[in-house]
Formats: C-alpha cells, sequence, structure tokens
C-alpha cells in the first residue's frame, strides 16, 4: 500500500452516501444478529427500516460500556466464534474486562486504517517503525504493527517495558518512527540522559502518540528532548483500537476522523441529546465496516468537538480534553476506581473508606491506594493485607499500585459524593 487511497480524495457527498449504504447495513445486521441490540431497539420502538438518512441514526438506542458488560464476553458478536479471529479486551468499570471480536475482513480493515494513520502521519514503507506500545490484550501493539506491517515499513515489536533496551534498540536498529504511549516516550527520554546518550541525535523522526491524553506541553516537551515531530492517534479498543481517528501531518492541531469506517457524533453527556458540530460533548460512534462486534451509538466518554474537514472529506476532532465518567489511565493503562474498589471490597479486613492518590515522581504516573482497615492491626499483618490487595489489584483491574492499609477513621469522610481521587500529578 503505497499511496493515497480515493475515499481521501472523494467530496463529502461521496462519502456521504457511502456512510448511508454502510450504515443501514450495520444497523440492520445489529438488529438481526445480536439479541441485545433487537431487544433494545424494540423497546424503544425504532427498527432498521427507519434509517433512511444518517441524522435517523439518532433515533436509535445509545450503547455504553455496561451493555458490554451485561453481555460478557462474547454475547456482543455478530458472527460465530468460527469467523472470530482474534480477540482483544479492554479495562471494565468493575473487574471483568470489556471484550472485543475481530473477524478476517476486520483485521484487514484495522491494518489499512492504521496504515493510511501512519501514511497522514508522515510515515512510508521505507521506514522503520518501533513499536513500543504493550503487545497482549491491549489493541496498541498488534493494532499499530500490522498497520506498519500493511504499510510496508519495516516494524520491530519490542513492546513496552525494559527500558534500557529500548534505548539500545534505538541506538543499533535506527528506526524512523516510535508508536508508543507519549508518558512512556519521555521514560525512554529519560534512560537516554542516564546512559548520558543524547536522545535528540537519536534516528527517529516521528512519534505517533496516544492511548492517552496528551496536550501542547508533552508535545513540545517531546519533540524537543527527542528532536521527533510528534502527532496523535487516536482510538479504543471497542470500536477498533488505535487508528480511528489520526492527526495528520497536513492538518496538525486536530485528529482526521476515519468517517469512511467510524460515523461519529457528539451528545451531551447528561442528557444524551445530539449536539451541533462545533459544540463540546461526548464522543459516540456507529462502527460502519465491523463485522465482529458492530457497535450501534457507542458512548466513548471521551470529551471533544467535531470539526469541518481540512484536506479530506472526513471531519477532525479537537484533541481529547477529558472524560465524562471517572476512568484513569495510567502509563496507558485504563482504570475505573469501582474496579479498584471492588477488589478492595472483597477483602473482610478493609473497610469501605480509600482514596485514590495519582502521583508523578519523575516521568510516569503512580498510584497509590490507601484503604482503611476495619480494626487497628499490627505490622506483620497490615503488610500482608497490603501485597494481597496489591496482587488483586494488578489481577483484576490491571494496574500496579501501591497499597497503604491505614489505621479505622484516618481518613477524611465526605460530606457529599465522596472524592475518591487525589490528583498531586505536577500540572501542566
Ligand atoms: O488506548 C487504543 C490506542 C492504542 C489508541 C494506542 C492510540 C494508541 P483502550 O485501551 O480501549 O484503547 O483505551 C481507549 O484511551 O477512550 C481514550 O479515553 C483514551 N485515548 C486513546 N487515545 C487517546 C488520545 C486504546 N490520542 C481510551 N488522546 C479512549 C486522549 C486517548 N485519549
Amino acid at each position: 500500500m503505497g499511496g493515497v487511497e480515493s475515499i481521501e480524495t472523494a467530496s463529502v457527498d461521496e462519502l456521504r452516501a457511502l456512510q448511508l449504504d454502510r450504515m443501514r447495513d450495520v444497523v440492520r445486521r445489529a438488529y438481526e444478529q445480536v439479541p441485545h441490540y433487537r431487544s433494545r431497539f424494540d423497546a424503544a420502538g425504532v427498527h432498521p427500516d427507519d434509517l433512511r438518512r444518517l441524522e435517523d441514526i439518532s433515533r436509535f438506542p445509545l450503547t455504553a460500556k455496561e451493555d458490554l458488560r451485561q453481555n460478557y464476553p462474547f454475547g456482543m458478536f455478530a458472527v460465530p466464534m468460527d469467523r472470530i479471529v482474534r480477540i482483544h479486551a479492554s479495562s471494565g468499570t468493575t473487574g471483568k474486562p470489556t471484550v472485543c471480536g475481530y473477524t478476517k475482513n476486520d483485521i484487514e480493515v484495522w491494518s489499512l486504517l492504521m496504515a493510511r494513520s501512519i501514511r497522514a502521519a508522515g510515515g512510508r514503507a521505507s521506514d522503520k517503525i518501533h513499536v513500543a506500545y504493550g503487545y497482549g490484550l491491549f489493541t496498541g501493539g498488534l493494532g499499530a504493527h500490522y498497520g506498519g506491517e500493511y504499510l510496508g515499513a519495516a516494524v520491530i515489536p519490542v513492546s513496552g517495558g525494559f527500558t534500557e533496551r529500548q534505548v539500545q534498540i534505538i541506538n543499533d536498529f535506527t528506526p524512523d518512527i516510535i508508536m508508543v504511549t507519549p508518558s512512556y516516550l519521555l521514560a525512554i527520554a529519560d534512560e537516554f540522559d542516564r546512559q548520558g546518550i543524547d536522545a535528540r541525535a537519536c534516528s527517529l523522526r516521528l512519534g505517533i502518540f496516544g492511548a492517552e491524553p496528551w496536550g501542547e506541553g508533552m508535545r513540545a516537551e517531546l519533540e524537543r528532548r527527542l528532536g521527533l515531530e510528534a502527532l496523535d492517534v487516536y482510538g479504543l479498543s471497542e470500536v477498533m483500537g488505535p487508528g480511528v481517528a489520526q492527526e495528520c501531518a497536513d492538518s496538525k492541531g486536530a485528529l482526521t476522523i476515519w468517517e469512511d469506517h467510524f460515523f461519529p457524533e457528539i451528545i451531551d453527556p447528561a442528557t444524551g441529546q445530539p449536539v451541533a458540530d462545533g459544540d463540546m460533548g461526548e464522543l459516540v460512534f456507529t462502527t460502519l465496516t465491523k463485522e465482529g462486534m458492530p457497535l450501534v451509538r457507542y458512548r466513548t466518554r471521551d470529551l471533544t468537538r467535531l470539526l469541518p474537514p481540512a484536506n479530506r472529506p472526513m471531519r477532525r476532532m479537537d484533541r481529547i480534553g477529558g472524560r465524562s465518567d471517572d476512568m484513569l489511565i495510567i502509563r496507558g493503562v485504563n482504570v475505573f476506581p469501582s474496579a479498584i474498589e471492588t477488589v478492595l471490597a472483597k477483602d473482610a479486613k478493609l473497610a469501605p473508606h480509600y482514596v485514590l492518590e495519582l502521583r508523578r515522581p519523575g516521568s510516569l504516573d503512580e498510584l497509590d491506594v490507601v484503604v482503611e482497615t476495619r480494626a487497628a492491626l499490627g505490622d506483620a499483618e497490615r503488610a500482608e493485607i497490603e501485597r494481597r490487595a496489591e496482587h488483586q489489584i494488578k489481577v483484576f483491574a490491571g494496574v500496579t499500585t501501591k497499597v497503604r492499609a491505614v489505621e479505622p477513621g484516618t481518613l477524611e469522610r465526605s460530606q457529599g459524593k465522596a472524592k475518591r481521587v487525589v490528583d498531586l500529578r505536577p500540572k501542566g
């Protein structure tokens, strides 16, 4: 795959016609193949035949992460397991992950869109791409990997972790592009400094960063320390993975949504009502081509606004400014405080009083869980409870934490809504 795809130079009318065809098809498939959608559509009094124009999508019910949880693990799949070729998962709200299934064609489309993203960011088949997103149930590593290969680039599947080795591979393999969470690249930059190697002189020309919110301050810092151009890639597992929207080299400052495969809407998170293009709200996607797990009006919980197209017919979106739920992203890992609460509640020795403290001692975020015990405990028992809770949180919420069990009555009691997360990270 070398050049620009024809849809990138199509007219807006052509794009809208393609979207309507695909939307009618996906809404029908969801209704016919997934009992959850059939019962939801029936309850809302809508039928796939009611979809005559793109705007009619707003008559259909919204889908939330909770719906995926209720159909855990495979109830939202629209094809039999013999057509599924890959399963990924992301953090759920209560300890059970959200599961996503892909057909062969879904993997093909994802590879194509990730390749399109890398190319739009300035990547070429002649490039070497260092992938330091994690490989596994998380979609970052494999998503970037398949996209890089589809583009024809030489992919170096390093995955996350082993920071000293990341530096060695950058030095020895001289990659042109790195794909990684922005916070982890900062940690890699620190490791360059520690080893006394000038990171600015490294081979990297371009970084494609996502999986967590990052702003212009971080962009300036990464560009300065690594001497590369930093661009933003957005995506989420439920909708596909990385490559749903990409900040293109020719239209920086906002991300182009690959609208031929994902139809975006913005809603008011409180009322669920659509808002006009240009207004801030919660991003909602209907997948237009997905076969394994089609989604109709999926609430991403990410806050942004839709912007007019730039050099392609697709609309763009602002960089993600926050979320309409309490999900934290720590080193690229999604963490719901409710999932940690569920783990703590299972230990009879712990009281339901806890606070999550977010810190950033160096480049990376750290999460401390401060929780009260039900009775005063000796040091040995306290230490054992802390280790056990850390292990359980790692297993069920997917995040490494430091647990501090404190005496009953230590934590401040809230007067209203409990404030569970204290952000002690430096601002800016
Ligand atoms: O983070 C997919 C991904 C991997 C995207 C690698 C980009 C690069 P999840 O683990 O399901 O999937 O987490 C999705 O992460 O709803 C956002 O809240 C957040 N997120 C992802 N990309 C960005 C970004 C992957 N560029 C959740 N800016 C999403 C801000 C982002 N937040």
